[in-house]
């Protein structure tokens, strides 16, 4: 979950690499570092800390390097564990994403022969495994080395009075850009939309040779490829913060029209997958992190909807659980499509005769090759590394796979169908009516601030809303929150509520709405401050400390709206305690790790 850039070309790489970076840091942000190709050497400057810590003014000029901004999994963020690493005799440069899981075996056997290593990590073994086997082919070399690598990864190498970049990949996302008279190399599409918008994805086992007006590539079993150049229509501006101060706010607020985007074209007509191939009578959600809480919420909304069992599963969890001769048809959720627990659930679902969907917002993420079919959430590049609008996205692709298959099964009559798309229709309108109230969200936040530790409670589809609502809170403003059902408080946590604990409680008219009340009485005869969110009830509102209300929706829709307040009251505390908002300490956007 580190970021790469690349540049071979005919113009001065410093800045290429450095503003590469940047466009990168949300994948990592401990260390970064730069390899450039000199006179007789390969130059290094390596740091812990930002990117803005690397000292521009110190770099040689030089037409070919490679960048690195690191997210520390083996060893501590620290200059010595900061990409680049040379091998012993400083002949090659190397960056590397993702876990070599044979690393310790690897350093041992090269330890036996001499070479020393000046790092903790798994990665600098790579740069000495090249000086190992060099035999004056580095493509060659680059080919046999990663057959001795288990693990993930996507690799850079860069070698002395060399013009060119040798690059590969297992696992984890490398990407070609493709420009006149230079070419870039990625792990990420935002680092190369500066130069070109033409690009290549390499596929697992690929490796490639990069040079200024030339690119080469082969397989795994070393025949030589082509791979498609595919055409980015993200510009620039959509990846940037468009005025916002932060990219989570801007993110938040670009949410009418990400549903709007999620729903075009597919309200009236699904065509994204041809549910009826498939055996849909059992359906498991797998994911994690938000997009398991999107995941939890569409358990709620295929069974309701589409009247289909449906289990969810943490990916993390799923493939150490026992198969059986149940085959559910199983939807992978997954944003990014790069995170490595829900990309190996895939490949087990697979593997036990499973029949696969995933949910991703990027194209051509490494999860749509694990699958049988792949549906795209419309939300843009979403920067800030807490998701907000692919989780709404999600369930917005959600409702439209419980429409068509509750269509399908012939469980859902025609006249409900149309009711369900004139409210799926509305929802932008109403999620604007909501960030025209931010303020009021905003004022709200005062009572979060002070406080140590927060509980989210809800009820059947809002109870992972709950769950969410304390996720977006501990992750960007460091508050410890809890999401529960709220039934459950009475069966232990009651004991923590003390006056400094509030409460968020989720309440819409729903068939939980009666009993919702009850339990905030409870809360309220303990003292916590309530803050309620959902439909306007004067009870309610003599029961709370706080009501910020929601647009009318059938409950079955109250999710998005709800999501909506929960984000921007984690938005504002975090903002109050003065967060590092975007990037949030210890996180990073995509988790290429198991
Ligand atoms: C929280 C968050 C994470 C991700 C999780 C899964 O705001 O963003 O919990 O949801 O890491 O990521 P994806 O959806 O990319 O698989």
């Amino acid at each position: 979950m580190c970021g790469i850039v690349g540049y071979t070309g005919i113009n001065s790489v410093g800045d290429i690499l450095l503003r590469g970076l940047k466009r990168l840091e949300y994948r990592g942000y401990d260390s970064a570092g730069v390899a450039i190709v000199e006179n007789d050497g390969i130059y290094l400057q390596k740091t812990k800390g930002r990117i803005r810590d690397l000292d521009e003014d110190e770099f040689p000029y030089g037409n070919v390097g490679i960048g690195h901004t690191r997210w520390a999994t083996h060893g501590k963020p620290c200059d010595e564990n900061s990409h680049p690493f040379y091998d012993c005799a400083g002949e090659f440069a190397v960056v590397h994403n993702g876990i070599i899981d044979n690393f310790v075996t690897i350093k041992e056997e090269l330890t036996k022969k001499g070479h020393e290593f000046t790092s903790e990590t798994d990665s600098e073994v790579i740069a000495h495994l090249i000086e190992d086997n060099y035999d004056d082919d580095l493509v060659a070399t680059v080919q046999k080395v990663v057959t001795k690598l288990k693990g993930s990864y996507a690799i850079c190498v860069l070698q002395k009075n060399s013009h060119r970049i040798l690059i590969a990949r297992n696992q984890s996302p490398l990407v070609i850009g493709v420009g006149v008279d230079e070419n870039l190399v990625a792990s990420d599409v935002p680092a190369l939309l500066d130069y070109t918008n033409e690009v290549k994805y390499l596929e697992d086992g690929d490796v490639a040779e990069i040079c200024s007006n030339e690119v080469r590539i082969w397989d795994s079993l070393g025949n030589a490829v082509e791979r498609e150049t595919v055409e980015i229509d993200w510009d620039l501006e959509d990846a940037e913060k468009g005025g916002y101060e932060h990219y989570m706010l801007k993110e938040i607020y670009e949410q009418p029209k990400a549903i709007h985007d999620s729903l075009l074209g597919r309200l009236f007509e699904f065509n994204d997958v041809d549910f009826k191939r498939y055996d849909t009578s059992f359906i498991r959600i797998i994911s994690c992190g938000t997009s398991y809480h999107a995941a939890l919420v569409g358990k709620y909304i295929i069974e309701e909807i589409a009247k289909i069992p449906c289990t969810v599963e943490l990916a993390s969890e799923y493939r150490y659980s026992s198969p059986s001769d149940l085959l559910p048809f199983t939807i992978l959720i997954s944003q990014s499509g790069e995170t490595a627990d829900t990309i190996v659930a895939a490949k087990e679902a697979k593997l036990r005769g499973c029949k696969t969907l995933a949910i991703t917002n990027v194209i051509n993420s490494s999860i749509t090759r694990e699958v049988n079919e792949v549906i795209y959430t419309q939300a843009g590049p979403e920067i800030g590394v807490a998701a907000t609008k692919t989780f709404t996205t999600q369930l917005i692709v959600l409702y439209l796979i419980a429409l068509e298959l509750g269509l399908n099964n012939n469980k859902l009559l025609r006249e409900d169908a149309q009711e369900y798309r004139s409210e799926l229709r509305r929802l932008p309108r109403y999620v604007k009516v909501l960030l025209d109230r931010s303020e009021q969200i905003r004022k709200v936040c005062k009572k979060l601030v002070e406080a140590d530790d927060i509980f989210f409670v809800g009820r059947n589809i809002n109870y992972p809303v709950a769950l969410e609502g304390a996720l977006k809170l501990k992750e960007i403003a460091y508050i410890h929150s809890a999401g529960y059902p709220a039934g459950e408080l009475k069966h232990g946590p009651f004991a923590l509520l003390t006056e400094s604990t509030p409460v968020v409680a989720i309440l819409v008219k729903d068939h939980t709405f009666e009993k919702m009340l009850g339990n905030i009485g409870e809360i309220a005869a303990r003292g916590s401050p309530i803050i309620a969110v959902g439909d306007h009830d004067k009870e309610l509102k003599k029961l709370s400390d706080e009501l910020i209300t929601i647009p009318s929706v059938p409950p079955m829709f109250s999710p998005i709206l709800v999501n909506v307040v929960l984000q921007l009251l984690a938005y504002y505390t975090a903002y109050e305690l003065d967060c590092s908002i975007d990037k949030p300490r210890n996180l990073a956007k995509s988790v290429t790790v198991e």
